[in-house]
């Protein structure tokens, strides 16, 4: 089973626009075995979406990792579709995302999970820059309800918002993107006891809560397609701008700025976001706080830039 698990990736159907005619066969988890349900070369009709939606188990569907190519072209050809409103393709952006950013943290070979996530950035940047209003879509469909994966997503959706307002250029944002990605993989190494943990952790609990940085930096370090500005966003992201972060304690400009725009969107994203245990704050609200409460933890000037990320944008109808 768990062989022929790392022959597939999840995708969520809600990133297929129905009657398109597929490139790539699907399949469902039944009973623990892949099976096939739809051959490439089929149309996804709105029956067949409702029969797929009662067999399969929980919410996925999957393709064949040697499929992957075809699947990733079939997403690129409805973004670029001039049939498709913005609205929709940041929403089949964010859903072809979702679930391939879940692999990050269950696939068994998180080498697979890690090239396969490459495109979900590359669709975004050539997105922001295609459709002048992409970024206020993105950012309305983010931050409404909490899982662990759709965090990661959320988190380098804001960082490519707000590397762009800090004028990086294609190839940076895509760096960026991926680092801010991938801050959190090593939390792959913490057992979900401490990770889903209802309440305040224990001392010992927290103690190794506070390792996913490094754990992240040697998965990541293992990788040969990683750049040092990707291990920088995962490694220092709980670094703090004056110096009491872990696990280096780097201070100010010490800290990669792509770890210190993470370090902001992380927070700005678990401060708007609904967990069991806590009330989201509103967009500005969070920023206040951000800003009088624990201001000495970010960067000043990309704390202020943050501001014009969230609502200097037009406003989008997706929230
Ligand atoms: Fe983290
Ligand atoms: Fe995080």
């Amino acid at each position: 089973m768990n062989s022929e698990k790392s022959s597939f990736l999840k995708i969520r159907l809600s990133s297929i626009h129905p009657s398109t005619q597929l490139t790539f066969s699907i399949y469902v988890l039944i009973n623990g075995k892949f099976t096939l349900y739809l051959r490439s070369g089929d149309k996804l009709t709105f029956e067949k979406l409702q029969l797929l939606d009662s067999k399969a188990q929980g919410d996925f569907f999957y393709v064949q990792v040697s499929e992957w190519v075809a699947y990733k072209t079939f997403i690129q050809e409805q973004i670029n579709s001039s049939e498709i409103a913005p609205l929709e393709k940041a929403q089949i952006l964010k859903a072809s995302s979702m679930a391939i950013v879940e692999e990050l943290f269950e696939h068994p070979d998180v080498n697979v999970a890690l090239d396969s996530s490459r495109p979900i950035i590359e669709n975004f940047v050539t997105f922001m820059q295609a459709e002048p209003e992409a970024m206020a879509h993105l950012i309305g469909l983010s931050g409404h309800d909490f899982y662990t994966y759709n965090h990661s997503l959320d988190v380098s959706i804001y960082a490519l918002g707000l590397g762009k307002a800090l004028g990086m250029n294609p190839k940076e944002l895509e760096e960026l993107g991926l680092g801010s990605l991938f801050h959190d993989i090593g939390k792959r190494n913490v057992s979900l006891d401490i990770l889903c943990k209802k309440g305040p952790l224990s001392k010992d609990e927290w103690t190794i809560m506070q390792l996913h940085p490094q754990y992240g930096y040697v998965i990541l370090n293992a990788n040969p397609t990683i750049t040092d500005a990707m291990k920088a966003a995962c490694f220092e992201h709980h670094e703090s701008f004056q110096g009491n972060g872990y696990p280096q304690q780097l201070q100010s400009h010490e800290i990669h700025p792509h770890a210190r725009i993470v370090a902001i969107t992380d927070t700005y994203d678990a401060l708007t976001t609904q967990r069991s245990y806590n009330t989201p704050l509103m967009p500005l609200d969070a920023l206040v706080m951000m800003k009088e409460k624990i201001h000495g933890r970010y960067d000043p000037d990309m704390l202020n830039a943050m501001y014009s990320v969230l609502f200097n944008q037009k406003k989008s109808n997706a929230s």
